[in-house]
């Protein structure tokens, strides 16, 4: 049996309530560098002319702006497909007080980011979807400071993703950037879990950073009258575990208590929830009661902007969208998002999927492909894993069965997160299935690391129907397991009632609802159906949907167009979610 509990890992610098931070989000200048010359420029160390005969081909000085966070991809039309490098600088004044530790962390920036402070380079980072950041104490100067991020979103082959996706790929600093300051010794980590197979003893560690690693913990979950007293040792590590009545978090009651973690030079605090999650047999149980989950996927883009979500509102927004749908449960396809998304659907009573960007075309065979996917996965646990509302950890998505190495690669991928993080759902979506005779061979032996058969179909869109949607058959191969269909569907463009309604070359409202009704249907037939999220919530970028009058650069398989309107599969999937217990 599968429990799985809520672990509670206050990450420091994830959780950043108590802290004294300073955004430095806002307006940076740019240097727009398409031949990559910035680097043999040198331009973070700003070279100024000192002779009358010197000059030096760049400057900040009189450089275009852009908003951070933000991808720049939609706030300049000459950087609307743009895969390059783009230089970000940051002034900002600090005064230094003694005894403080100084963080510079960025949420995400997509894909890969090199960071120097007043012109030495701090490091760098790859992958566009999970946060990093740097110790500046020293190195920050009293008065004012230089940050420059040189930021490439350029594809690779030997990057997660691929080179090939099916959205647009955003670059830029896409999230915030705070810097953090601390005590001299602060609380670095801390994990709170509820212990195996229970719903009230909570356990876990502390650990503190620094210079006075012993000290006295306390833990206070106020609303419970809660004190829990302990004292970490020589390393500044130390054991937890207490007990109280807790209300267990669900969609319908999405309760979160506030805990305050104490040690003698430091204080963190977060908004957390208790709940369950399992897999038992060929259900999912929450709370030890069966769920099914009403789920849709969901892109990082607000709509309406026609840009990378990041701000609390952009969450509200397409996460109100998803509960207007009658949701349960997101798929935040196909990256981690940022942590609005996360602590909103949360807040809102929203299970959340959260996704590696292992997509598609991936190089297992490349060990430095593979250290970059336990690396990724490192920071998307370490980031998310005292959110109850993430539910699931899905660790890939379509990649493909052939590819050399895949199988061992997603097999180690698997056990490492369970060592991670033995408490929620881990599962891989493919869409390796055969289909013939109307029936569905559902033989990925890779399920068999999962805790849930997840799988792709479009029948009906991209492949003819066999056969009745009702007399479909199905072959499993794990037959004891849940199985979610993570996506379906197909395309219209909204308002597109022109054509014939049975010819899938007019993108007609009709024809994507005949495809809602036909997958309804079939869901009765499917072996342990836990649950259904089609594909997808809202219209979206992506270039390599061509077509100048139907798609013009979006994906068109949204329930709701880019302007948020209902098409008529939305109603059909509503209603289905509303009679669906
Ligand atoms: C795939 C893939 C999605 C893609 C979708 C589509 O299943 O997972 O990222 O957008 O199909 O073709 O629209």
């Amino acid at each position: 049996m599968k429990t799985v509990f809520v672990i509670l890992f206050f990450v420091l610098l994830a959780n950043l309530m108590h802290a004294q931070i300073t955004s430095l989000n806002g307006e940076w200048k740019v240097l727009i560098d398409p031949t990559g010359i910035g680097d043999w420029r040198q331009v973070w160390l700003e070279d100024k002319p000192q002779k009358k005969t010197d000059f030096f081909e760049y400057s900040f000085n009189g450089a275009p702006v852009l908003k951070v966070p933000g991808d720049f991809n939609s706030q300049r039309c000459e950087l609307t497909y743009y895969e390059g490098t783009v230089w970000y600088k940051k002034q900002f004044k600090y005064s230094i007080r003694n005894g403080k530790r100084l963080f510079l962390h960025f949420g995400a920036v997509n894909y890969i980011a090199e960071v120097y402070l007043n012109g030495s380079k701090l490091g760098s980072h790859e992958g566009g979807f999970t946060p990093f950041q740097f110790e500046i104490t020293g190195k920050v100067k009293e008065g004012a400071n230089a940050l420059i991020v040189k930021v490439n979103n350029t594809r690779h082959k030997d990057g997660l993703p691929g080179n090939g996706y099916d959205w647009l790929n955003y670059g830029g600093i896409t999230r915030d950037v705070n810097m953090i300051e601390k005590p001299g010794t602060y609380i670095e980590d801390y994990s709170i879990q509820l212990k195996k197979g229970s719903v009230n003893t909570v356990a876990g560690r502390v650990q503190l950073n620094g210079t006075q690693p012993a000290q006295n913990i306390k833990i206070k979950i106020p609303e419970l009258n809660l004190l829990y007293k302990t004292r970490t040792d020589e390393k500044g590590m130390a054991t937890i575990e207490f007990s109280s009545a807790f209300t267990l978090w669900s969609p319908e009651l999405p309760k979160l208590y506030k805990v305050v973690i104490e040690s003698e030079t430091d204080t963190v605090a977060d908004r957390v929830g208790f709940r369950t999650i399992e897999a038992k047999g060929n259900k999912i149980l929450l709370n030890g009661n069966q769920v099914f989950l009403k789920a849709v996927n969901i892109h990082e883009e607000n709509p309406y902007k026609g840009a990378r979500a990041s701000s609390k509102e952009d969450a509200v927004l397409l996460l109100n969208a998803a509960k207007e749908l009658g949701c349960n449960l997101v798929r935040l396809a196909h990256y981690p998002h940022n942590e609005n998304m996360v602590k909103e659907a949360e807040r809102m009573g929203l299970m959340v999927w959260s996704e590696l960007p292992v997509y598609q075309h991936i190089e297992f065979a490349d060990s430095s492909v593979n250290a970059k996917m336990e690396r990724m996965l490192e920071e998307m646990v370490h980031r998310d894993k005292n959110r109850c509302g993430v539910v699931i950890w899905s660790l890939s998505n379509e990649t493909y069965a052939s590819t050399p190495n895949r199988y061992r690669a997603l097999v180690e991928l698997t056990q490492k997160c369970r060592v991670l993080d033995s408490t929620r759902l881990i599962t891989h979506v493919t869409n390796t299935q055969r289909y013939e005779n109307n029936t569905f061979d559902i033989w990925d032996t890779l399920y068999k690391c999962c805790d849930l058969i997840a799988l792709n179909e479009y029948i009906g869109w991209y492949v003819p129907w066999q056969g009745k949607p009702a007399a479909t058959k199905w072959n499993l191969v794990c037959t004891d397991k849940p199985v979610f269909i993570s996506e379906f569907g197909g395309e219209a463009l909204y308002g597109s009632h022109y054509g014939a309604a049975d010819e899938a070359a007019f993108w007609t409202e009709a024809y994507q609802a005949k495809i809602y009704t036909a997958q309804i249907e079939m869901f009765n037939t499917v072996p342990n159906l836990c649950g259904v999220c089609p594909w997808l919530l809202f219209d979206y970028r992506s270039p390599g949907r061509m077509h100048p009058v139907y798609q013009k650069g979006y994906n068109r398989k949204g329930l709701l167009s880019d302007k948020g309107e209902k098409k008529k599969a939305w109603y059909l999937m509503h209603a289905y979610y509303r009679q669906k217990t």
